[in-house]
């Protein structure tokens, strides 16, 4: 990962929701994505995973945003992606109402200052502008993520105990949450 030199005290600018891709955004993705997960964060991947995984799921996201397939919104620190939410309506006619809380990242230097509830915030306002009445999301246990979406109005509706392999031996539950727009 290139070292970015995130300032724990610097500003941060946004939520800002990403409409057009630009130089740079799967890369800043993917090193965001790497700074999360070496720090022990639960964004999907492991950190044994090498970059070319990263930037291809990276890149896939980025895709889907040009296709309007999905929602991104960022925050950043002078050109450095440092937080990121990513909102999908869901396709099924039957489902179009509901969307999902796909992604939810804060850099590991930015980390408890609040930018987490306004990035959710701010996929909240984007729900609604798309007419979306109920959101879910999934995550795993172990990092007190619970703690964080119920106090943000968000239900647990249920868990897959061991589903998610962290690493041999380190198996959690994944955990789904919803909540209505
Ligand atoms: C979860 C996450 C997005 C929260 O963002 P944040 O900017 O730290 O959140 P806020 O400052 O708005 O709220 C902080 C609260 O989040 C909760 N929290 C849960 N896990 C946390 C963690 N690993 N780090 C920081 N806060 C965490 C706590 O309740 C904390 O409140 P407290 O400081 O009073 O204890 C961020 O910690 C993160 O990116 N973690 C790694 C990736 C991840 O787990 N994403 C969620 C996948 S579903």
């Amino acid at each position: 990962m290139v070292e970015t030199g995130v300032d724990a005290d610097g500003s941060v600018t946004g939520p800002h929701r990403v409409d057009t891709s630009h130089p740079g955004l799967v890369d800043g993705l993917a090193d965001l994505w790497g700074r999360v997960t070496a720090a022990g964060g639960a964004v999907g991947f492991s950190p044994t995973d090498p970059v070319d995984r990263l930037r291809a799921a990276a890149a896939a996201l980025v895709e889907d945003v040009r296709a309007e397939k999905a929602h991104l919104i960022t925050i950043g620190q002078q050109h450095v992606l440092v937080g990121l939410a990513v909102l999908r309506q869901r396709q099924l006619p039957v489902r179009t109402h509901t969307g999902e809380l796909a992604w939810l990242a804060v850099d590991p230097a930015l980390q408890r200052k609040g930018w987490g509830k306004r990035l959710l915030d701010a996929v909240l306002v984007q729900a609604q502008a798309i007419g979306l009445e109920k959101l879910d999301l999934v995550t795993r246990s172990g990092h007190d993520l619970e703690r964080f979406y119920e106090a943000h109005g968000w239900v647990e509706r249920g868990r897959w105990p061991g589903a998610v392999r962290v690493a041999a031996g380190d198996d959690r539950d994944e955990i789904w949450f919803t909540r209505d727009v």
